[in-house]
């Protein structure tokens, strides 16, 4: 039997502040109609001063730990993916690890930015396929309000804060699993979306700068081709799939790879009306909401995809 990474639960957290964009718009030169009608966003999270990435990230994890009926210490494998960790170093990884209790394992960070948590996933699953871990907790957690600059209405809006996280297991189930995975990367594109500045080698904290335009043009290219990669991997055609579970970037990107994939309305999984786009964690907080209330069920083929800064893109398919 081949062995696979099994799904055994999700969690989520998201801040309790709400950023609604008519509040946005009392602050700077947009409005409501401009960003539902752009991006498909109305809201996001803010997290609150003081709260971390690591605080959202233990709150994400403990839900996840709960769902899939384990305790911190059954975990041996901690990835969180983030481009907004709390310190240069520790990764927050090690920062979760401590606060669920736990002294044993292998804990650290992957940033990808946007498409960090199929990187985080990638690696969790090969860790678990060669044997060098056997249950890993999987996180993708942001706080962009922290990097954002708050005068630029053309990424202010964008943008908003959540953790969301999954539990693997290696293990034999039938074809259930982590089926593949496929990432990319191209450095050159660095300058269409980048933060300019700290931590590391530069003392300011940075902003995250981004020519919106560019990025969506190479976004649906890089997304079509990866997403074609992954189907191809296993004989699937876009029928084959019970859930799309994109990077929430923008919904237009959405709406362009669901109709290009042939997919109808009610096979994705859209949360950035509510959540904008929390980079590295949007992909598990989708998982989480749609495995919560149902739409995602055990033996479902579930495919994600997702585009960010670097540029990397990346692509994962999962029977759940
Ligand atoms: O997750 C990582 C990957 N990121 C992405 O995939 C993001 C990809 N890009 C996008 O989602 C879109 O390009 C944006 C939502 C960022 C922008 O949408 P767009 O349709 O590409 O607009 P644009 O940048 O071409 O700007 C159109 C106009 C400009 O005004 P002029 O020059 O036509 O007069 C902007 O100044 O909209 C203006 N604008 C705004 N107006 C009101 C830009 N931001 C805003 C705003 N409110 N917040």
């Amino acid at each position: 039997m081949t062995r696979r990474s099994l799904v055994l639960g999700c969690g989520a957290y998201l801040p309790e502040r709400i950023l609604t964009n008519e509040e946005l718009s009392t602050r700077i030169d947009t409005s409501d109609e401009w960003i539902v009608e752009r991006t498909g966003i109305r809201e996001r999270r803010i997290a609150a001063d003081g709260e971390t990435t690591s605080d959202i990230a233990v709150r994400a994890a403990d839900a996840a730990l709960a769902n899939a009926g384990l305790s911190a210490a059954d975990v041996d494998l901690i990835i969180v993916a983030t481009s907004t960790p709390d310190e240069t170093f520790p990764a927050c990884a090690t920062m979760v690890q401590a606060s669920l209790g736990g002294t044993r394992g292998i804990a650290f960070d992957v940033q990808a930015a946007c498409s960090g948590f199929v990187y985080a996933l990638a690696t969790a699953d090969n860790f678990i396929r060669v044997g060098q871990a056997d249950t890993a907790l999987v996180i993708g957690s942001e706080t962009f309000s922290r990097i954002l600059d708050w005068d630029d209405r053309a990424t202010c809006v964008l943008f908003g804060d959540g953790a969301g996280a999954l539990i693997l297991r290696g293990g034999s189930a039938g074809d259930r699993g982590v089926l593949s995975t496929h990432l990319h990367a191209d450095g050159s594109y660095h300058d269409l979306l980048y933060v300019d500045g700290g931590p590391g080698s530069n003392r300011e904290v940075g902003q995250l700068r981004m020519q919106g335009r560019e990025v969506f043009r190479h976004a649906v290219v890089f997304l079509a081709d990866v997403v074609d990669e992954a189907l191809a991997r296993h004989g699937l055609t876009a029928s084959d799939v019970d859930w799309f579970v994109p990077h929430q970037a923008n919904r237009r990107i959405i709406d362009a790879m669901a109709k290009r994939l042939g997919l109808a309305a009610d096979k994705i999984v859209v949360t950035i009306d509510r959540h904008a786009n929390t980079s590295a964690a949007s992909i598990p907080l989708a998982l989480d909401e749609a495995s919560r209330d149902g739409r995602i069920e055990q033996g479902d083929l579930v495919l994600m995809e997702a585009m960010g800064g670097g540029f990397t893109w990346a692509a994962g398919v999962i029977r759940w």
